[in-house]
């Protein structure tokens, strides 16, 4: 997730309006800052890793010149921030230059056939390719539009773009497909950004670009066509009534509630990983005798599951451990041919840093999956994968949770190929439902975001909670837990369902809230019993079950229907959806600040 800013205005400078516009962007990244303009038929480019602030100043950003240009606040997914991989990048002839957030899927084939080109390489992003590209498409004379149209229908994966080029340089050019883009016009100029807060200053007559569609903004408006054809798009301007600050959220009340409303596109991106390392994760995996996932908070809830999910689809034997308990519990076992993948959002967590330390002073391999490319985690790590779900503000993680567990699914899935531990069948029905996960978050959100809201009313008297689940969805019932217990500070409980006879079912009297997450699968008919028993001591039972899973809704005093066909083992991402909603109606009522809940920290680098 990046932050991109355009503008062609017509008095005063432009620069002013795309630092400016940066700032309000930063939390879609801050690792790097790049401005480019055109003065005079000429491009020029500033850019470089660090802060805004720092850069801004140490550039001398501010006194750049031009009516014409934009900007790039860069979260790293290929390639660690560096001056080179931050954006702006530009073309071999120096006429070209480009921003992007997303994903390019296919650049690594795109680059080798461009290099076989010629064509010379700086960056290790998956960007660089793109401004090449449409260089390589302007030898064939179709002009700017053109050649930049024709290399957008050959791009895979995510794009939100920006180009601006000295062969036409009164226009900005600027594209979409599955990253955010909107397009502004005022009196003064046109401007485009990754969202509406970054241009809000200037005008609220606003135009969403949708996917496959590219706009060319000029001096005298915008125009708007599909990429496929370039046939011209009909699109009107509405208008933005929200204040600042609430634009800054996007209309959303809390950064966790947009964070939660941002799950699909964040799934889609953690799809997106780059094959290589996907491949390269793996083979260390398989070769470890012993397997360690190590985390803490919300990322040792993603070990969890992914424990369940390594051992259904890979058949492979991973510990899943805190890593505040690492050193005690397996420091003394933990060697040559142990793996020890770490999971952090942060890369940062002073926990999880210690046990690796300890794991690679006694030799063992260490692999990371994080959010944060650059961070203490991807530089001590033997191979990392990135998880691409954007930097998280709100306290109480969200997208990590969801984002991770896709990335270890994907993980699982390789090794079972590699392995040769699942059928063809099975890997082809696997793959397919990965590629859903997405659309079913969606699906969920949309059709229970209301009905949860007022459960949380129904429910927001209640002194005590309960969430269980069998099987993976232990693991689900954990990660609700927590997002219950951050934000409310309401006291609950979280087991294994089939232990709950052992400790838990002694706190049940009548009206208790219990809440059991029954995905269909191996568990359901085991999840049906402890449901039973629960009844039977007079607890008020909540489920989040199947659409039309009678047996289920029958027993349960509430209970929140989810898409058919998730199979248990990708369960955990779609079904810890409604526990986030509902922990977040929740503190709401009680009236607290879900984004910044008391005593806790988002990352904690100390001990
Ligand atoms: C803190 C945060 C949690 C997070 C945990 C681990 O406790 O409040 O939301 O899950 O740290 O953070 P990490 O960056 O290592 O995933």
């Amino acid at each position: 997730m990046c932050g991109i800013f355009g503008c062609v205005i017509k008095d005063g400078q432009a620069v002013r309006l795309i630092t400016d516009g940066l700032k309000r962007l930063e939390y879609r990244g801050y690792d790097s800052i790049g401005v480019a303009t055109i003065v005079d038929g000429g491009l020029h480019v500033r850019k470089d890793k660090g802060k805004l602030e720092e850069v801004v100043e140490g550039l001398r950003i501010n006194e750049m010149e031009g009516t014409i240009g934009m900007g790039h606040t860069r979260w790293a997914t290929h390639g660690a921030p560096s001056r080179v991989n931050a954006h702006p990048h530009i073309d071999g002839s120096g006429n070209i230059a480009l921003i992007h957030n997303g994903v390019i899927e296919n650049y690594m084939e795109l680059k080798d056939e461009l290099i076989e080109k010629g064509h010379i390489f700086v960056s290790r992003t998956d960007t660089e390719v793109i401004p090449h590209l449409i260089e390589e498409e302007l030898t064939s004379d179709i002009g700017m539009k053109g050649a930049i149209l024709r290399v957008l229908r050959r791009l895979k994966g995510s794009y939100a773009v920006v180009v601006l080029s000295t062969h036409e340089p009164d226009r900005v050019y600027c594209a979409r497909h599955e990253s955010p883009l909107v397009i502004g016009v005022s009196d003064n100029g046109a401007f485009c950004a990754s969202d509406v807060p970054a241009m809000l200053p200037y005008t609220n007559q606003v135009s969403y670009l949708r996917n496959g569609e590219m706009a060319v903004l000029t001096l005298d408006g915008y125009e708007v066509v599909k990429v496929i054809d370039g046939s011209l798009v009909e699109r009107n301007l509405e208008e933005i009534t929200w204040s600042l600050e609430m634009a800054e959220k996007q209309g959303y009340t809390h950064f966790m509630l947009k964070e939660i409303y941002e799950q699909p596109e964040s799934l889609r991106d953690g799809l997106r990983l780059q094959e290589q390392y996907l491949n390269l994760l793996t083979q260390f995996l398989d070769r470890g005798k012993d397997v360690f996932l190590t985390a803490a908070g919300t990322s040792y809830h993603s070990c969890l599951a992914a424990s369940y999910i390594f051992s259904k689809l890979s058949r492979l034997t991973t510990i899943p451990v805190v890593s505040s308990e690492f050193i005690e519990r397996y420091g003394s076992t933990v060697g040559i041919d142990s793996v020890v993948l770490a999971v952090s959002q942060s890369g940062e967590t002073y926990d999880t840093l210690k046990a690796i330390d300890h794991a690679r002073m006694r030799a063992a391999t260490v692999l990371g999956i994080t959010n944060t490319v650059g961070s203490t985690l991807t530089r001590v790590s033997r191979a990392y994968l990135i998880q691409q779900s954007g930097p998280e503000i709100g306290v109480a993680a969200t997208k990590t949770f969801t984002s991770q567990v896709i990335v270890l699914s994907q993980m699982a899935l390789r090794l079972a190929k590699q392995k040769g531990k699942l059928s063809q069948d099975e890997l082809d029905e696997f793959e397919e439902k990965l590629t859903l996960i997405p659309s079913w978050v969606e699906d969920t959100i949309q059709s229970n975001s209301g009905y949860i809201e007022a459960l949380a009313e129904k429910y927001q008297d209640d002194k005590l909670f309960l969430f269980l689940g069998r099987g993976i969805s232990a693991a689900t019932a954990l990660e609700g837990r927590l997002k219950l217990l951050e934000i409310t500070y309401v006291p609950s409980l979280a087991y294994p369902a089939g232990e709950s006879k052992h400790g838990p079912i002694s706190v049940i009297e009548d009206g208790v809230a219990c809440i059991f997450i029954c995905p269909r699968g191996d568990t359901h008919p085991n999840i049906i019993g402890s449901i039973m028993e629960m009844k039977a001591r007079g607890a008020r039972i909540i489920s989040i079950c199947e659409e039309g899973d009678e047996e289920v809704k029958r027993l349960s005093d509430d209970f929140i229907e989810m898409p058919r066909g998730i199979p248990e083992e990708l369960s955990p991402v779609p079904y810890v959806v409604p526990l986030q909603l509902l922990a977040y109606h929740l503190a709401v009522l009680k009236e607290l600040d879900p984004d910044m809940p008391r005593n806790l920290a988002k990352s904690v680098t100390v001990p």
